[in-house]
């Protein structure tokens, strides 16, 4: 396996998949990789609309095809009829990771009241881990902070690439070496 790490970036937005509005979520992820990543990676990017077959698929296609060790996805996450991500997410999943909705939930309470409608998961799929974020372009750096610190040791225990961060914005926390 190479050792570039490839992580997919899902926006899940009817809106933006149908080009009616500018996909703001994506972009976002992708400039807080590259800002806290110092190993090797690709971004696999999809603007898909929040049907739940479509999100499946895709999160499949990404997690057993396209070999990613980490998919994360923005948008669909509320309460409205339309929003099915976490449902999607868990009907791929082998295994739930509600740790992770846990925490962004807590840390997003501290700035905005609405975080309790964000009904974000997080799964592992095929050595992927997929995490749910809110749509609100200001919610990914404020989710993402929170979680990162354990995501390069998720991604081993998952016997995938060797994660390394910009330790001024992220110490990856390894509770012990592989
Ligand atoms: N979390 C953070 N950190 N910042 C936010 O602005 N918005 C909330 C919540 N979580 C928000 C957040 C709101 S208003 C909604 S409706 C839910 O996320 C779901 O958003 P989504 O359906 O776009 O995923």
């Amino acid at each position: 396996m190479s050792d570039t790490a490839r992580i997919g970036i899902v926006t899940v937005s009817d809106r933006a998949s149908r080009g009616e509005y500018e996909d703001r979520g994506g972009p976002a992820i992708r400039d807080y990789l590259g800002e806290v990543l110092t190993s090797p990676w690709e971004a696999v990017a999809r603007v898909i609309s929040d049907d739940q077959p479509v999100v499946e698929a895709t999160l499949i296609e990404l997690c057993d095809d396209e070999n990613c060790c980490l998919v994360i996805t923005t948008g669909g996450t509320g309460p409205a009829k339309r929003d099915i991500t976490p449902e999607a997410t868990e009907a791929v999943s082998e295994k739930l990771m509600p740790g992770f909705g846990e925490l962004m939930r807590k840390v997003s309470l501290e700035k905005v009241a609405t975080a309790i409608l964000s009904r974000q998961t997080a799964g592992i799929r095929s050595g992927a881990l997929i995490v749910n974020l809110p749509g609100q372009p200001k919610a990914i750096g404020e989710c993402l902070d929170a979680i990162f610190p354990a995501i390069p040791y998720c991604v081993d225990l998952l016997d995938g690439p060797f994660l390394t961060t910009n330790e001024e914005r992220i110490v990856a926390f390894r509770p012990k070496k592989k």
